[in-house]
């Protein structure tokens, strides 16, 4: 079955909006003289974490987490584990997860749960993209790039099965 891909936001529009997200968490944090620590969830938040983290005008340390799901489509959520983890502690620290979609909050609802269990002194979540509508775990997005309510997109990160993270805009994706 071939893919049709509609673009969906494009890389201007992208680039614009990471401004003014990357300001509103500067100012966020202006009371802190500690550096933040932004945690990018791999792979799909790659291209948006590199962008943010140079929009963001206080001092930063980087890191990053893969999470993997062993679970089926109905045991969704059950079985998530990190197949990659920190390699700097977060105690006492403010962290920032820098994340590509946030949909059922199942994977973010386990990342945050294990995060705080490593008392840092604050946890934010940015998101590039927020389907608060499908949510099924209560996570809220504190800095959220777009709001999308339903469909399936690739670029910039995000991926069908591996493939169209390259590029630089934002598509759905159907099939034809
Ligand atoms: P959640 O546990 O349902 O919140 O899953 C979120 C993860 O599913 C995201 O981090 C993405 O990796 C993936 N995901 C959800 N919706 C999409 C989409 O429209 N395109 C690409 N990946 C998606
Ligand atoms: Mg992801």
């Amino acid at each position: 079955m071939a893919h049709k891909l509609t673009p969906f936001i494009t890389a201007e529009q992208i680039a614009e909006r990471n401004i003014t997200l990357g300001k509103e968490i500067t100012e966020s944090y202006k009371d802190s003289e500690e550096p933040l620590v932004c945690i990018c969830v791999l792979k799909g938040a790659f291209l948006f974490f590199s962008d943010i983290i140079r929009c963001i005008d206080r001092p930063i340390e980087v890191d990053f987490v893969r999470l993997a799901s062993y679970g089926t489509a109905t045991s969704r959520g059950e079985d998530i584990v990190f197949s990659k983890d920190l390699e700097i502690s977060i105690e006492g620290k403010d962290v920032l997860v820098i994340e590509d979609i946030v949909d059922t909050g199942h994977s973010m609802d386990f990342l945050l749960h294990v995060l705080r269990g490593r008392n840092p002194k604050s946890l934010k979540i940015c998101s590039l993209i927020d389907k608060h509508e499908r949510r099924e775990k209560k996570v809220s997005v504190d800095f959220a790039g777009f709001e999308l309510s339903d469909g399936f997109i690739v670029g910039y990160g995000l991926d069908y099965a591996e493939r169209y993270r390259e590029l630089d805009g934002i598509y759905e994706l159907s099939t034809e």
